[in-house]
């Protein structure tokens, strides 16, 4: 029987529905395998303390992760290459990682995350670290990898909202914005604009231009005040605007000038831009609401729980085989993907967006050939 190999496993970023089911799934294949799995608290956090916590992970201690959402290791957006000291001067502390890998004598590393966990992860393996990747992001915008973990319980989210939102616009007579997730990318607010039957979807890789929109808005609703009287005219629309979406003339909206530790602003405040100059320039009113971190909420899907699963199992099989510097992929429709490995470096420096020619009309702002 081959050596038991100890493998540390930590989740960074934001959160996502999947990362427990893919904890369970490398525990699990692991225990088949000769892995003793290593559960490590917050993301890199926990490898630059100089004492990490640590969780041993059997079978039976994940036994229902499979059910939970977000991640029972906890999560950290933190940078081993940027850590601000007292002094506000930015000091590389990766050397601790790496110690510390040695001092809890770990053979290998599971890092799930996204473009920023999984770009450190990326670097240290080029040092040596025998690290294998798997992905997770609501947003899919990771470059590598056509399904990451998160985006189909989020699609479910933030589909479930545009259509309870209809029942209120509808009754008052307004347009209703639903400004969604997703950073650069407009996969979620193109999917789920889809999935509620939004009336106009606003993506970042297509600027928009506001005459258009109110265009498109008089060419459903009519040119009068929607609250009069009910007619068979629709009477409220709804509008699905990514975080990042931008008008042709605009900027994108930021809640502030801060930047996380990997140099990102926080995304927010189109939707209600869009909202008031709405209100301002036709005749309808209008509501804007920010679905924030509810979107990543709640028990993972049943594509999410399957993709976690088999991600981990994935990655259990890349390290018994000692396949590090790599990321587990998955090619094709969730969840009947196929699976390889791909060079982590893959996700470095560049992310998978909306291909517009593709999908979006460019016209009509929604997605291309349904007739909307
Ligand atoms: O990357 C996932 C994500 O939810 C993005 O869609 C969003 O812009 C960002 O994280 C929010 O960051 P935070 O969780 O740090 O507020």
């Amino acid at each position: 029987m081959a050596e038991t190999k100890r493998v540390g496993v930590l989740t960074g970023g934001g959160d996502a529905p999947g990362l427990n089911p893919a904890i369970k799934g490398l525990v699990y294949r692991g225990s088949e395998l000769g892995l003793e799995v290593i559960g490590l608290f917050d993301g890199w956090r926990s490898l630059m303390n100089p004492a990490p916590d640590v969780l041993p992970l059997d079978r039976e201690t994940v036994r229902r992760w499979d059910r939970d959402g977000g991640t029972n290791l906890g999560s950290s957006r933190t940078n081993p290459f940027k850590q601000v000291n007292a002094e506000g001067e930015a000091q590389d502390r990766s050397h601790e990682v790496v110690e510390n890998i040695q001092r809890l004598n770990l053979d290998a590393l599971v890092v799930c995350g996204g473009e920023d966990t999984l770009g450190v992860a990326a670097v240290l393996a080029e040092r040596g670290v025998p690290i294998v990747g798997v992905p997770k992001t609501i947003d899919k915008d990771l470059a590598g990898t056509d399904y990451t973990l998160g985006f189909d319980t989020a699609l479910r989210n933030i589909s479930e909202v545009i259509e309870h939102s209809r029942t209120p616009a509808g009754s008052h007579g307004w347009v209703q914005i639903v400004e969604v997730m997703g950073r650069h990318a407009g996969h979620l607010a193109l999917w789920s604009g889809v999935a509620g039957q939004a009336h106009l979807i606003l993506i970042p890789e297509h600027p928009f231009r506001y005459e258009r929109v109110f265009h498109l808005l008089s060419a459903r609703l009519g040119e009068s005040d929607l609250s009069r009287g009910l007619s068979r005219r629709p009477r409220y629309s709804v509008i699905v605007v990514a975080e990042g979406a931008r008008a042709e003339d605009g900027e994108m909206v930021t809640i502030d000038d801060r930047h996380d530790a990997f140099g990102h602003v926080r995304l927010g405040g189109i939707g209600e831009v869009l909202a008031r100059r709405i209100a301002a320039e036709t005749p309808y009113e209008a509501r804007a609401v920010v679905l924030g971190h509810p979107q990543r909420g709640g028990a993972p899907s049943p594509i999410d729980r399957i993709m976690g699963m088999l991600f981990g199992t994935r990655a259990a099989e890349a390290v018994a085989e000692q396949c590090f510097g790599m990321l587990v992929s998955a090619r094709g429709v969730a969840p009947a993907c196929e699976f390889s490995l791909v060079d982590i470096s893959t996700v470095r420096g560049k992310i998978n967006v909306v291909d517009v020619e593709r999908y979006y009309d460019t016209d009509r702002y929604h997605m291309k050939g349904l007739g909307m």
